[in-house]
């Protein structure tokens, strides 16, 4: 018989079906054994009765162990105690390989041990349903753009320069030259704009990122979507559409998955457009009266953030940073030369940035100036000094960070469960 997949079980309730997959774990009662069984798309709960079938089929149900691959047959039947509202009335049993021993039993482990095994720990429930959520939020980003006028522009990995700073940097080789793995897409797609008006690349960045934190990986994925004759205004607009669509849509098509993780979707439901706004002048007054004093001119750290975010119910803007603390690329605000036209989305609860970007600096001069005030190798940037000399236009782009979106989203503890294999500080292992 045909292999029926336990997401679709509802349309055959009554019949006989074959689900295969693998034993999650299992409930001994005796004359009953209570199977939970996962598929790679759902669990189901399937009722072995010795009286209902062979004793063959019921001692395979007997000596079937956790992650043991296999094969059931039986009827489905509806039943509102069941977790997912189904169950499997067993009738016959087939087991495709007997596990011994599995590493990750039922108890507590610890995260190291968990890290280590992250190759069987995506078989894990939780696991599961973070990283479906992940599948739903590209899904959505991906849409999103596709449908509002956006082109997927795929820009190198391996790259001469820097884009965010050289303390970064991945070096590598080529072909006897230095070489980089990219931090960010967003210089090349400055070029492309100008000929397609509005690109994104969505691909991994690469940070050798020097502190162990929640937030950060040193592999990551991001979206940067770019756009010719925008200004911070119009890219801030794109920023809160593109968020709220990406939360609603996953909270339509996730509602188990976030269940699963006993995430509050209370608190995401209300975020629709306009995000509030706050100016970086703006918010070091608010963090002085919050105890959170920073001087004027320095970045924000995660307390900052951490405290800005948590006035708000929707993710907030902060715009109009000192130009010192942003990237050479930014443009300078008209009204006032010292800050730059840049903002980050900060997510509310606590997560921290979701989103850089701004808009970028059109003058040819003041790019030259910042090139060489920064120490970056002119000769590597000519090619983009020439988005300058050939057409310049005020131009806005931003980077949204898949797993911080999707930390957020799930309102879960660390970013390195967002990611099928994470890259951490010190780990690459498996
Ligand atoms: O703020 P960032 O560094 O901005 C840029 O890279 C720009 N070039 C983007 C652009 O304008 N096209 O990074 C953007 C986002 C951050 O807000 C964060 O969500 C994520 O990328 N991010 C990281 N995520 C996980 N681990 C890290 N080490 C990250 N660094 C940045
Ligand atoms: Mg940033």
């Amino acid at each position: 018989m045909d292999q029926v997949y336990i997401r679709d079980v509802a349309k055959y309730i009554g019949q006989q079906i074959t689900i295969k997959g693998w034993l999650y774990n299992k409930t001994d009662k005796g004359r009953l054994q209570f199977l939970m069984i996962r598929d790679g798309t759902g669990m189901i709960q399937v009722v072995a009765f010795k009286k209902e079938m062979t004793a063959e089929a019921f001692e395979a149900a007997l000596a079937v162990t956790q992650e043991s691959s296999l094969i059931v047959s039986g009827i489905v039947r509806q039943d509102e105690r069941a977790a997912g509202g189904f169950e499997l009335s067993l009738s016959d049993i087939q087991i495709v390989q007997l596990t011994q021993d599995y590493p990750i039993t039922p108890k507590e482990h610890g995260i190291d041990f968990l890290m280590d095994n992250r190759h069987l720990w995506l078989r894990s429930r939780n696991q599961w349903a973070i990283l479906r959520v992940r599948s739903a939020v590209i899904r959505a980003i991906r849409d999103y753009l596709d449908n509002n006028g956006f082109i997927l522009m795929d820009t190198p990995i391996l790259t001469p320069a820097a884009c965010e700073g050289t303390t970064t940097l991945f070096e590598t080789e080529y072909f006897g030259e230095k070489a980089y793995l990219t931090q960010s897409g967003q210089l090349y797609n400055e070029a492309t704009i100008m000929a397609f008006g509005r690109t994104y690349c969505f691909g991994p960045a690469f940070r050798a990122e020097k502190s162990k934190t929640r937030r950060h990986l040193i592999e990551f994925w991001m979206v940067e979507p770019e756009m010719a004759y925008a200004d911070l205004e119009e890219c801030l607009r794109v920023e809160e559409n593109l968020v709220s669509y990406i939360i609603q849509r996953t909270l339509e098509e996730c509602a188990e998955e976030l269940k699963i993780l006993e995430r509050d979707t209370s608190r995401l439901e209300g975020i629709v457009p306009p995000f509030p706004r706050i100016s970086y002048t703006d918010a070091i007054a608010v963090l002085k009266e919050m105890g959170e004093e920073l001087p004027w001119g320095e970045d924000f750290g995660a307390p900052h953030e951490v405290a800005i975010a948590s006035r708000y119910d929707k993710p907030v803007f902060v715009h109009r940073y000192p130009a010192q603390c942003k990237a050479f690329y930014m443009e300078t605000d008209p009204l006032d030369p010292q800050l730059s036209l840049s903002a980050d989305l900060l997510a509310p609860e606590g997560y921290g940035e979701i989103i850089g970007g701004g808009q970028r600096t059109a003058s040819l001069e003041l790019l030259e100036r910042r090139i060489a005030e920064q120490n970056l190798p002119r000769e590597a940037f000519e090619w983009y000094l020439d988005l300058r000399r050939y057409g310049t236009v005020p131009h806005s782009g931003f980077g949204l960070g898949v797993e911080r979106t999707v930390t957020f989203i799930c309102g879960i503890h660390h970013i390195r469960e967002t990611i099928p294999f994470p890259r951490t500080l010190g780990r690459i292992y498996p």
